[in-house]
């Protein structure tokens, strides 16, 4: 197989959400570009419509947002398959004297609420809950500062807390074991909000109140998760060069490029610019040879969507790779670590997922076989790729849920395919 030509992945799933979110909040008329149309970024426009913003709609070429003053849902707001929608929105709430009840898919019901509700409440909330999932209802109000140090290393536990305080107007502190993804607070820091790193902690002092949050004019960059779905097919390639265009090449990002490099495979950047204070890259990628590797527990929040695509590619690497301390991936959209390791056996790899760490032995034998997606658009994208390398014969179980974060992707990976 042999890739070439250029292909742009689809903006950013994380920036999406939070821009809309903070465009809602603000005052005045927010214009928004480069958003994704995927059906995770489309909820979180659903719900905060429901809330009383006004959002065209949700295009690529551009997104107007015209914020009111948030006011009572009429009915629950549904969050569909997305945690980030719904994690955010209960920071957001935590700030509104009214309460709303939230709900989700069925995988989203499954997923853990709790290292969200439990400082939000500290700060003043008041959640009624069943159990540590959705639906929940939560009543907000006057809320007070919160110094936290999150259990897990989230940046949807980060951003929850961060915009409680932006809509409480108070200040909070908060550390995490590994630093997150960061595109919350770069997004306060353009936006003027009062945002600083003291002593490896994260320090919001609000510098607006609430209602001052000026209008958020961003373009958002492709994202990277979805471009690690390009990157790993032209690297299986057996020859040719792709060019991916205009990828968020955030550090706390991009940590698949890392492990890639050490792999044996080399990524590079060019055309390094920045927008609205993300660094943004064009990647020209080009088929290598792979090793295994050992991947850390602190390099994993840097590339916590990219473990199923990675460890596809550890399957087609001489040698074996360790993933450490991988656990959080039982509370994704699926549970990534045990069907990552039982779709990998289905197509004849061996895998295994041993406590908290995920095994690969690689092999040079086409993969073959059918995978069982459970709807998580991460695993249908990852073996498709795998799908791709000569006599391998790998069939999805569906492809519909690309759509929740790349819903050109089976286009896009016939098109870098010669
Ligand atoms: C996200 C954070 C990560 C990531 C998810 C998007 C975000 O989740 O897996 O796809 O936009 O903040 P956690 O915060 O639960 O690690």
């Amino acid at each position: 197989m042999r890739v070439q030509g250029v292909v742009r992945p689809p903006g950013d799933k994380s920036i999406s959400h939070r821009v809309l979110m903070l465009a809602a909040l603000a005052r005045g008329k927010s214009e928004l570009t480069g958003l994704l149309t995927g059906d995770d970024v489309k909820s979180s426009a659903r719900v905060l419509r429901q809330l009383g913003a006004d959002i065209s709609p949700i295009r690529e070429s551009g997104v107007g947002v015209r914020a009111a003053r948030l006011s009572p849902p009429a009915s629950r707001l549904h969050c569909g398959n997305s945690g980030t929608t719904a994690r955010l929105l209960l920071g957001i709430l935590a700030g509104q004297r009214f309460a709303a009840t939230l709900t989700g898919d069925a995988s989203l019901r499954r997923r853990p609420m709790r290292r969200v509700t439990e400082p939000l409440r500290t700060m003043g909330a008041k959640i009624a809950e069943h159990g540590d999932g959705l639906p929940l209802t939560i009543r907000g109000g006057q809320l007070r500062g919160l110094t936290y140090t999150s259990p897990v290393a989230s940046a949807q536990v980060k951003s929850a807390i961060l915009f409680a305080g932006l809509t409480g107007g108070v200040p909070v502190t908060i550390r995490e074991p590994y630093r997150s993804r960061d595109h919350t607070e770069r997004l306060f820091a353009y936006l003027g909000l009062g945002i600083h790193e003291r002593d490896g902690a994260i320090v919001f002092e609000p510098a607006v109140g609430p209602s001052g949050l000026p209008a958020v004019h961003v373009a958002v960059p492709g994202d990277a998760s979805s471009a690690a779905f390009l990157v790993a097919a032209a690297v299986l390639a057996e020859d040719g060069e792709l060019l991916i265009e205009n990828v968020g090449v955030n550090p706390t990002r991009t940590g698949f490029l890392v492990v890639l490099e050490r792999m044996g495979a080399h990524v590079e950047r060019v055309n390094l610019r920045d927008a609205g204070g993300e660094p943004v890259a064009d990647l020209l990628v080009r088929p290598a040879l792979l090793q295994g590797t050992e991947v850390s527990a602190a390099e994993i929040p840097t590339l916590v969507d990219e473990v199923p695509m990675l460890a596809v590619l550890a399957s087609r690497a001489s040698g074996s790779t360790v993933f450490r301390e991988v656990g959080e991936l039982r509370v994704k959209e699926s549970n990534r670590l045990e069907l990552v390791a039982a779709n990998l056996r289905a197509v004849g790899i061996r895998a295994e997922a041993r406590e908290n760490d995920l095994h690969v032995e690689g092999t040079s034998q086409p993969a073959r076989g059918r995978v069982e997606t459970a709807a998580d658009h991460r695993l249908a994208m990852a073996f498709a790729v795998l799908g791709t390398v000569p006599g391998a014969d790998v069939r999805l179980s569906e492809r519909r849920s690309v759509a929740i974060s790349y819903p050109d992707f089976f286009r896009d990976l016939r098109r870098i395919r010669a």
